[in-house]
Order: C-alpha cells, then structure tokens, then sequence
C-alpha cells in the first residue's frame, strides 16, 4: 500500500509538472510530441524575409506572366469591348450558364457572332483543352484513347450533333459540361474563359457540320449489324 501512494504521489507530479494545474498559463511553446507539420521551414504569405535584398518574402512574377486562361484586353477592364475577356462564371445568364432558368439554351448568346476569328480561337482552344481526349476531329479517339480504356464521347455522334435526336445536347449543355465536368470528363471552367468556351462551342458545332458534308447520313442503325462490344446506336456515353 505504500509503495501505491508513493507511485501515485510521484505520478501526480509528473503529471502537473508537465501539464500545469488547470487553467495556468503558458508563455513557453507548447512540447510538441508529434507536430503535424506545425511547423515548416518555408516562407508565409505578406511575411518579410531577410533572405532577399528588398526584405519581402513573396516575389513579383516573372515579367510578362498571365493567369491561366487570362488574356491582355486591348483596353483596360471598364467600358465596352471588354466583356469576355477575363470572365469565367458568374451566375446568371445565358452567357454564364448556358441556361436559361432551369432550361439549357441553345445557339450563341447574344453579342457573340460566329466568324472567322471566334473559330480561330475556338479550334485553337480546342486543340488545347479537348484534343487530346475527343480527338483534333472531335470523333473520342484522341491521344489518351492509346493510354487509358476509357469510352471517350464522340462529338460526331447523333445525340450531340442531330437536333432531331431526342437525346440531343443543346449549346447550353454543351456549355455546361465544358464548365462543370460529366461522368468520367473533368470540369475545365477554371481552365477556360466563358468566351473560349463559346469559341470552342462554335469550334465543335463547326466540325460536326463539316463531317455531316463529308459523309452521307448514316443508314438506319438496324440495318447495320452493330460490333461486338458497342452498344446498337452507337452511343458513347449514356445520357445524364
Ligand atoms: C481528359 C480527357 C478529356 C478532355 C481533356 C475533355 N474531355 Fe470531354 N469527355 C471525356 C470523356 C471521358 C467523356 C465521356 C464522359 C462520360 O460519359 O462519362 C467526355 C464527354 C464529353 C461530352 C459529352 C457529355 C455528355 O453530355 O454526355 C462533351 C460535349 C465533351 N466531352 C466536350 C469536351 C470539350 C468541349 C472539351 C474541351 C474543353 C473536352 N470535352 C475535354 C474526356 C475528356
């Protein structure tokens, strides 16, 4: 029994000793047993520095460095003919959502005319962004294809090209899987500017136009015995 008292009076003072009484005060930092990374050999944001001659801790960016998906507006940022030039979603309108209320749109939004240059930057931004998975021509078979065993939409097949397809994927929904990402598809709105986004919109709805020129329609799929391993209407993804 006295060798009990002993080790409990012992292992009390162990205990105050380390931890304190209760609600007394530290000005020492605490001992830390395991630190969680607590604490890091590495500069903190706005922090000085004695490291560099000006005494801040962050550096200016090279010279000449843009934000991703950024471009220089001609003119500075107030006025008109600036829209679009730094956007990326703002929630709202057409323009910004591809939707209309709950409704996806369809066509271009206002202020936006298809010509020569909008395509320009949308097969630009295309070749960019979409390219390597959906393919230059936008048939799914681009590089990853060789990489990766995933089913990569066709941009030419029905439900995303003929209007009369039930299926059908208006602009706007075009729209929305560029911003937010679909099934296995990431979302690229951070990446791209609401007006690329436009661009490539036109870009795509360009290339399925030139494709239905080139081929004649299709024959009706039951005529066609379709391939192991397809399903019959040839779909690539299933509706969300
Ligand atoms: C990393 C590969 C990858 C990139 C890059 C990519 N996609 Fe996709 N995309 C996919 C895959 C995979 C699917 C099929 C998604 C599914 O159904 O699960 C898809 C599906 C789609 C669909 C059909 C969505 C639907 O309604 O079923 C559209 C439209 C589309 N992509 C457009 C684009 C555009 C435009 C770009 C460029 C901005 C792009 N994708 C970039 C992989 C990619």
């Amino acid at each position: 029994m006295r060798y009990f008292f002993l080790a409990f009076i012992l292992s009390v003072t162990v205990v105050v000793s380390v931890f304190g009484f209760r609600g007394h005060r530290f000005t020492d930092p605490p001992a830390e047993i395991f630190n969680d990374m607590d604490q890091q050999a590495k500069v903190k944001y706005q922090a000085e520095s004695a490291f560099f001659a000006d005494g801040l801790g962050a550096r200016q960016p090279v010279a000449g460095t843009l934000p991703v998906g950024y471009e220089i507006p001609e003119k500075p940022l107030a006025g008109e003919g600036s829209r679009g030039a730094i956007e990326f979603s703002l929630p709202g309108d057409y323009y910004h959502t591809g939707r209309y209320g709950e409704y996806y749109g369809d066509g271009m939004p206002e202020g936006l005319t298809v010509d020569a240059a909008l395509l320009k930057r949308g097969q630009e931004r295309f070749a960019i962004y979409c390219a390597i998975c959906h393919g230059q021509s936008g048939n799914g078979q681009g590089t990853l294809k060789q990489f990766m065993p995933v089913l990569i939409a066709n941009l030419h097949d029905p439900q995303f090209s003929d209007k009369a397809n039930a299926q059908y994927r208006p602009d706007g929904e075009f729209f929305e899987v560029i911003s937010k990402g679909r099934g296995q598809m990431g979302p690229y709105g951070a990446n791209i500017n609401v007006h690329d986004r436009w661009a490539i919109i036109a870009y795509v709805r360009a290339l399925q136009e030139s494709s239905r020129k080139a081929a004649p329609p299709a024959p009706p799929a039951a005529e066609t015995p379709a391939a192991p391993g397809t399903s019959p209407d040839g779909a690539a993804a299933p509706a969300n």
